[in-house]
């Protein structure tokens, strides 16, 4: 004899047709974002060691890549430059160079997608630093050796200005210092590039899980980054600096990383009145592989849900290195 339960949930559960029916988050290709990396004085690409499927690209693998992720319905990538050693200074100068590596990188990309692939490219010149730092050094008043916020903002604003000449559609602040949207909206707009949006890094924290990044990019950094990231332990104040870059005509904004800040994220997504971006980064991507591998979790299903669970939050674009996979998936 069955008991009377008034609310069986489980009724809505009982076949795939039926939990199509009520599911209330769905992943779609259009949601992903692909971050790529392109190096500079490699013939042939470059797997990452911590970040298995992931590589530092060639000019052509990385076309090729481009169109792999647009075929699967990815259809947009994020690109970030990988510098040679020798090529690095204390100004990140080869991120400004027309010729530097991420410029041609995203000139290539440009010319053979069109618009057919939203571009975007990443304003931050941490790649390019001997030192590894997203800005320049200075020593402040009291002989501390510090990132200029300021100095670092004229850089960007050519930076930013010199990637939309090259052909990104959007480019995306991600050093987190402070005025950055403002000076870079008003660079694109004094060099006619008013089309070009700016996804903002707003609530970025100073995260141990970009520890693999750091081998993506070839990173020089010593020390960290907690002078101008964000403390993990505050939400107000990632609240503050989403209403800033809002405030400085962020376009989107984004949270990053996006499984141990589903809170900011969903707080964000609650607030914001521009479409908000969450980044699962290279700390995130690399324990399900890296678990997977050992067999230890079932990777493929594992990387689904954690996406899932950005999306349900309330992501509105998702980047993921796992992208194309996911995309072929769905
Ligand atoms: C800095 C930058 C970083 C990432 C994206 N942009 C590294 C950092 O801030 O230290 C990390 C992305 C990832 O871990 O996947 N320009």
């Amino acid at each position: 004899m069955s008991k009377i339960i008034r609310r069986r949930p489980r009724r809505l559960r009982q076949s795939p047709a039926m939990r199509g029916l009520v599911s209330e988050t769905r992943l779609h290709q259009s949601d992903l974002i692909l971050p790529m990396f392109v190096a500079d004085g490699i013939d042939e690409p470059r797997e990452i060691t911590s970040m298995p499927g992931v590589y530092q690209h060639t000019i052509d693998s990385l076309l090729s890549e481009v169109e792999r992720a647009a075929e699967a319905g990815v259809r947009c990538v994020d690109l970030f430059g990988v510098p040679r050693p020798e090529d690095k200074d204390a100004t990140g100068s080869a991120g400004l160079d027309p010729e530097g590596i991420l410029n041609r990188g995203l000139a290539a990309v440009r010319e053979r997608f069109g618009d057919d692939v939203v571009l975007i490219a990443d304003t931050c010149l941490d790649e390019f630093t001997d030192h590894g730092h997203c800005g320049v050094l200075t020593v402040d008043r009291l002989g501390r050796e510090v990132v200029d916020n300021d100095a670092t903002l004229d850089l960007y604003r050519a930076m930013a200005v010199e990637q939309a000449r090259s052909g990104a559609h959007v480019v995306s602040p991600s050093g987190m210092m402070d005025g950055q949207v403002a000076e870079i909206r008003a660079a694109l707009d004094e060099d006619g590039a008013e089309d070009v949006a700016i996804m903002a890094y707003s609530a970025k924290f100073a995260s141990a899980f970009f520890g693999p990044f750091r081998e993506a990019v070839g990173s020089s950094l010593k020390g960290d980054r907690r002078a101008y990231q964000q403390d993990p332990a505050n939400a107000r104040e990632a609240a503050l600096e989403v209403n800033l870059d809002v405030e400085e005509g962020a376009d989107f904004v984004m949270v990053k990383p996006a499984l141990p800040y589903l809170d900011v994220l969903r707080d964000t997504a609650a607030n914001s009145p521009v479409p908000v971006a969450a980044y699962q980064v290279s700390g995130e991507y690399a324990m399900i592989k890296a678990a997977g591998e050992r067999g230890w979790i079932d990777a493929e299903r594992v990387m689904a849900e954690a996406v899932l669970s950005i999306k349900r939050a309330g992501a509105d674009q998702i980047l993921t290195y796992a992208a194309i996979d996911l995309a072929k998936e769905l």
